[in-house]
């Protein structure tokens, strides 16, 4: 339970925040009824009437970022005739790899056209196939799943750890058997999961650890960057990431051969002498996508600090408030992507369901969501999988039952259904204190009054 001393000092503030900022540029506020109106009105949820704490509206700059280097980025390959990177060695594409191999801290990156791809290209490149199985999150975006099934093998989802939303290793390492070829990791928000249990049960397993860091660009943990601790570490660069080229991802490894066997699957097939060497689709990162990512290059770090700043902010001010906690973090967490920043609902502290609270505080202006509304592990793609010739070929019929009855998976339900809420953060994270401190004022005005929200 909250401290009540805590919830006074945070509403009082809220308070005296909403009234000033009322008396100077909110239309509700120009009202010249005086000062104990106002106050009255603040104290009462916008949902009820009352004045919200902002107007509503996007918190930080429009997402994805674009400024003059972008575009004339994107003008400058438009006209060098250079669209595809096979055209030139030093085109946008290949000059990204080297530049973003460098800020993650590997020696090597191979660009892809999306965060699935990259992912797809690990799979196909680590040799894992029909007959094998990979472990990964059910609370992901579907690119992690799907990038195990287009290679034909089995993605086992283990459950999560409730209070960060990561993979739990004692979860993981109940699912290894005998065909488990590799652990696929997602660092979900952009923070990392627990890295240090996963990389032991992979070397003791002696499995392969592919990264899903499709939301961690930059993170860090324990001194290293994500994505740069397994074999191989994924990133996506689809419209609504940190960074952002509309659609884009990469590889980032340190072992030449893996990485070079990388180059060729993504280059359907074929290596970089020009020999067809294997299976592989084909997954080339276009110049165009190249340079919009050069393009942003120079403010990325700057970005990713006021990102750090702020969602620090938040997480010291949500400090010791039970109602709603800032997603654990695993100790070694030095910094986060904060695709997402994700916060623990919990109904008991609130006496209302989640859904009421994200309408009182979307009416204080303030819009927070439930991140993914689906359930991976209950959508049709298991229903369609096990119903192949195929996988009914490489898999025992006990081995696809006990598959299904993996799909019981109850802490990512009750996150899902329950305890998420979200806002994202690549463009929301951006803006001034003045608007964290709103976050937190509507929080904590919608939790004064959370007695009101009951019917
Ligand atoms: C954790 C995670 N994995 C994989 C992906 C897939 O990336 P993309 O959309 O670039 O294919 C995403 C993107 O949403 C993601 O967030």
């Amino acid at each position: 339970m909250k401290k009540k001393g805590f919830s006074r000092r945070r509403f009082l503030n809220t308070i005296t925040t909403a009234a000033i900022t009322t008396a100077v540029s909110s239309p509700f506020e120009s009202s010249a009824s005086g000062v104990g109106i106002l106050n009255r009105r603040h104290n009462r949820l916008a949902l009820l009437g009352g004045a919200p704490v902002r107007p509503s509206g996007p918190i930080g700059p429009p997402w994805p970022y674009v400024d003059e280097l972008v575009v004339d980025s994107v003008v400058k390959t438009t006209r060098s005739g250079v669209w595809s990177r096979i055209q030139s060695r030093n085109g946008t594409v290949p000059t990204f790899e080297e530049s973003f191999a460098k800020l993650i801290g590997t020696k090597y990156s191979v660009g892809t056209g999306s965060g699935t791809q990259a992912l797809s290209t690990c799979v196909e490149a680590l040799g894992i196939g029909p007959g094998d199985e990979v472990i990964t999150s059910p609370y992901t975006d579907f690119g992690t799943i799907s990038s195990i099934l287009t290679s034909r093998a089995l993605p086992v989802l283990a459950d999560l750890e409730p209070d960060t939303y990561q993979l739990d290793p004692a979860e993981v390492e109940k699912r290894i058997n005998k065909n488990t070829k590799a652990i696929m990791p997602v660092h979900i928000f952009g923070v990392a999961c627990n890295m240090e249990r996963i990389m032991a049960i992979a070397k003791q397993y002696n499995l392969k650890v592919i990264e899903d860091a499709c939301q961690a660009p930059l993170a860090r943990y324990q001194g290293k960057g994500l994505g740069t601790i397994g074999d191989v570490g994924c990133f996506s660069f689809q419209a609504s990431k940190p960074i952002a080229c509309g659609e884009g991802g990469a590889v980032v490894g340190n072992d030449e051969q893996l990485m070079d066997e990388c180059y060729t699957v993504q280059n359907r097939g074929a290596n970089r002498k020009g020999s067809n060497a294997t299976i592989g689709p084909k997954y080339r990162m276009n110049e165009f996508e190249g340079a919009i990512l050069m393009g942003q290059f120079p403010g990325i770090r700057e970005r990713f600090e006021t990102r750090n700043a702020n969602a620090n902010y938040l997480r010291s001010e949500l400090k010791g408030f039970n109602a709603l906690k800032p997603q654990r973090h695993y100790p070694g967490t030095e910094s986060g992507a904060y695709y997402h920043f994700g916060m623990t609902y919990d109904r008991k502290e609130w006496g209302v369901d989640r859904s009421v609270f994200l309408k009182a505080v979307a009416a204080e202006g303030v819009s927070l969501g439930s991140y993914i509304p689906y359930q991976l592990h209950h959508e049709p793609w298991v229903d369609h999988i096990l119903g192949l010739k195929s996988y009914k070929a490489m898999y025992s019929p006990s081995r696809l039952k006990e598959y299904r009855q993996g799909m019981d998976l109850p802490n990512c339900d009750r996150i899902i259904k329950e305890t998420m809420v979200s806002f994202a953060g690549s463009g929301s994270l951006l803006a001034g204190r003045d608007e964290m401190k709103n976050i937190v004022d509507a929080i904590m005005k919608v939790y004064e009054n959370r007695d009101k929200l009951k019917v």
